[in-house]
């Protein structure tokens, strides 16, 4: 890889052992991944659970790490301020009302211990899912490192912004040092579409976007999709859309034609060149999407989640206009996750009380998959799931073994309130 001098200096120590290892950390992804150079940067959304997660970034990561190791790297690490704008998804627990979760002590110790860090670092500690809807919007053309596979694609897709799929290490190292290897979605080559999906079934509801993206990613595995006979989705909408296209194959763009910034045309969309295959999501592919989702289905549900990826204040407002004056079954809950800052302006604006009202929980600055996975902790009951998220919906099947109902918001809600569907 062609380096330039400055990068050299970094990469022979001559700023520190945290940036050497950075470097080589990214020099060593960027060869792997036949990178030429690496190029700047705007921003970076990284991926943390604790301090322990941030020293096992830095090579030589297999080796064990004492606390007393630990403590002292995030020390050195805290010198060091971040090059570029810099956000970080959900933690593994809401920072205030984590005992409402089933956290521990020591995980709610271990997640302030690291927000402390990656704070005096200069990381925007946003901890969420859509950071491109508030704390972190890059512009079209724009370069960056993201990791979290349902924002980067909205970032490539709906902003026109330019990332690859990346893991925490590679953006945590991007964000120290402002540069990521300059291969796959950073070239205009590699952001042509290679499959086409015609639409031809109504997409209304938010699931029905869920099940749209989770045909495309079969279809086109880790390519790119382009739609034709789709409408304009809203920010909401367009969220499902992502989130569901990587959940088989790992895609990180779509395209829908005459709609998303680099796909004016069907000419632009392909780039000139001709699709791969062509599928047609009609009323009899639409229904295999949403069996592929319902597993066993119906009975007794112990969780209603909503808000995968986090929800907006939109869609908290909606939420708040569905539940107003309803009550939570005695042995269900709801819990609606979003980004704090969307929290503290629904506390603001009441949607917050009257879900709190219901008995259901608006949780902020995490996530149900990893905090479970992540932690060996107390779970919730979660023998039977009901969410409106597809993403949501394959993680817990997969991760808990989970009975799921995936389906409209609305009737998460009404499961939520009678405890079954
Ligand atoms: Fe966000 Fe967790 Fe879903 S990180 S996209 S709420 S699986």
């Amino acid at each position: 890889m062609q380096l330039t001098m400055e990068q050299e200096e970094i990469l022979q120590g001559k700023r520190g052992e945290i940036l050497q290892q950075a470097m080589t950390g990214l020099v060593q992804y960027g060869t792997a991944m036949g990178a030429e150079e690496l190029i700047a940067i705007s921003s970076a959304h990284t991926f943390f659970m604790s301090p322990k997660d941030v020293a096992h970034y830095f090579p030589p990561r297999r080796v064990q790490l004492s606390e007393r190791n630990i403590a002292e790297f995030c020390e050195k690490l805290c010198e060091i301020q971040v090059k570029v704008k810099t956000t970080v998804n959900p933690g593994p627990a809401d920072f205030e009302k984590w005992r409402q979760m089933g956290a521990t002590e020591s995980i709610h110790h271990s997640l302030r211990g690291v927000a402390e860090i990656s704070k005096r670092c200069g990381i925007l500690t946003n901890w969420t899912c859509i950071p491109y809807l508030e704390d972190n919007i890059p512009v079209i053309g724009e370069h960056c490192s993201w990791s979290e596979s349902s924002a980067l694609i909205y970032a490539n897709s709906m902003l026109g912004a330019r990332t690859n799929r990346n893991g925490g290490e590679a953006s945590f190292f991007s964000a120290l040092l402002g540069v990521t290897p300059n291969y796959g979605l950073h070239l205009d080559e590699n952001r042509k579409g290679t499959h086409l999906i015609d639409v031809q079934c109504e997409i209304e509801k938010l699931s029905d976007w869920g099940a749209l993206g989770y045909f495309a990613g079969e279809a086109a595995g880790a390519d790119i999709p382009v739609f034709i006979n789709l409408r304009r989705p809203t920010a909401e909408e367009a969220k499902q859309l992502g989130a569901a296209i990587n959940v088989p194959g790992g895609a990180a763009m779509f395209h829908i034609v005459g709609v998303t910034p680099e796909a004016k045309t069907m000419e632009a969309a392909f780039g000139g060149n001709l699709p791969q295959g062509t599928y047609v999501f009609d009323p009899a592919a639409k229904k295999k999407a949403y069996e592929a989702a319902n597993h066993e289905s119906k009975g007794k549900v112990d969780l209603v989640f909503l808000g995968c990826p986090h929800a907006t204040l939109y869609e908290v407002k909606e939420i708040s206009r569905m539940l107003k004056g309803q009550h939570i079954a005695k042995d269900t809950k709801l819990w609606i996750m979003t980004a704090h800052s969307v929290r503290a302006t629904a506390e603001r604006i009441g949607y917050a009380e009257i879900i709190e009202e219901t008995g259901a929980e608006l949780l902020a600055d995490g996530c149900l998959l990893t905090y479970y996975v992540y932690f060996d902790s107390k779970r919730p009951n979660l023998e039977r799931v009901a969410t409106n998220s597809l993403k949501q919906a394959l993680g817990v099947r997969r991760s808990f073994g989970s009975k799921v109902f995936f389906g409209e918001t609305q009737r998460c809600i009404q499961a939520a309130i009678e405890g079954g569907v």
